[in-house]
């Protein structure tokens, strides 16, 4: 599917978070990397249409995500920086039946499809556990399942791996690199981008490099030990 920003720029009160910024992506692995402040969060929360363009455009598979907001938003599903932000009710498998019910499907479908997403995610056994008690890891994994229940074409992860020890980070690669969806991923776990096919570098809200993985990490480190 095909993200594009025309010269899509963010300014928050006068200040610039996003210069004007126009690529075009495509790629099933893509990464997001950049100091913090840099304009990651903002970039990805523009493909999700949660933040809207101050100037210029960002579509979606076509879709422009102010003029056709809520189709341009069905494309994709949007993983939080901290993943218990999203959880609406409070029971994990509430959670995500909730998605489902606000897309009108009848209860038979929607137990079947909460159940079917739970075992995909081997999380099945957490079904009736409250969101806010779950672990890091096992936050993540729900929030994964709870937005791709609803079957978004892409999905963005806004640094999956923060706060997740070595084991729960491993299991999130893995699940990663097993998903049949778009991935867009912000990290600062540079590893996590191996074998990915493109990554931005951002840098005081603007593109830095747009490279491989490893060509992209150099040019990042490089920003960094500035
Ligand atoms: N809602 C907001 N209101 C005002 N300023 C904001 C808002 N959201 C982001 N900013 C500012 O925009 C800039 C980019 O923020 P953003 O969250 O996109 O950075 P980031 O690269 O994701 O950083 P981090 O690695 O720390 O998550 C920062 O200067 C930030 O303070
Ligand atoms: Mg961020």
């Amino acid at each position: 599917m095909d993200i594009v920003f025309s010269a899509a720029t963010m300014h928050y009160a006068g200040r610039v978070a996003l210069h004007p910024l126009s690529l075009s992506l495509c790629e099933r692995r893509i990464g997001v990397v950049g100091l913090n402040g840099s304009g990651k969060t903002t970039m990805a929360r523009m493909i999700n249409g949660l933040v809207k363009p101050t100037d210029g455009r960002v579509t979606v598979d076509g879709l422009d995500t102010i003029t056709d907001e809520d189709a341009a938003r069905g494309k994709t599903g949007l993983i939080f920086q901290n993943p218990q932000h999203q959880m609406i009710l409070p029971v994990l498998a509430d959670d995500i039946a909730f998605g489902l019910k606000n897309r009108g499907l009848d209860k038979v479908e929607i137990e079947s499809r909460t159940q079917a997403i739970l075992e995909r995610f081997g999380i099945a056994h957490l079904a009736r556990r409250r969101v806010h008690e779950l672990s890091g890891g096992e936050s993540q994994l729900g929030a994964i399942a709870s937005v791709l229940v609803t079957g978004p074409e892409l999905l963005i992860l806004d640094e999956p791996t923060n706060q997740l020890d070595l084991k729960n980070r491993a299991m999130i690669e893995r699940t990663l690199a097993a998903l049949p969806e778009q991935v867009l991923v912000i990290t600062h776990d540079l590893p996590l981008l191996d074998g990915f096919d493109r990554v931005l570098v951002f840098h005081e809200g603007r593109l830095a490099a747009d490279e491989r993985p490893q060509t992209a990490i150099s040019a990042y480190k490089r920003i960094a030990s500035c």
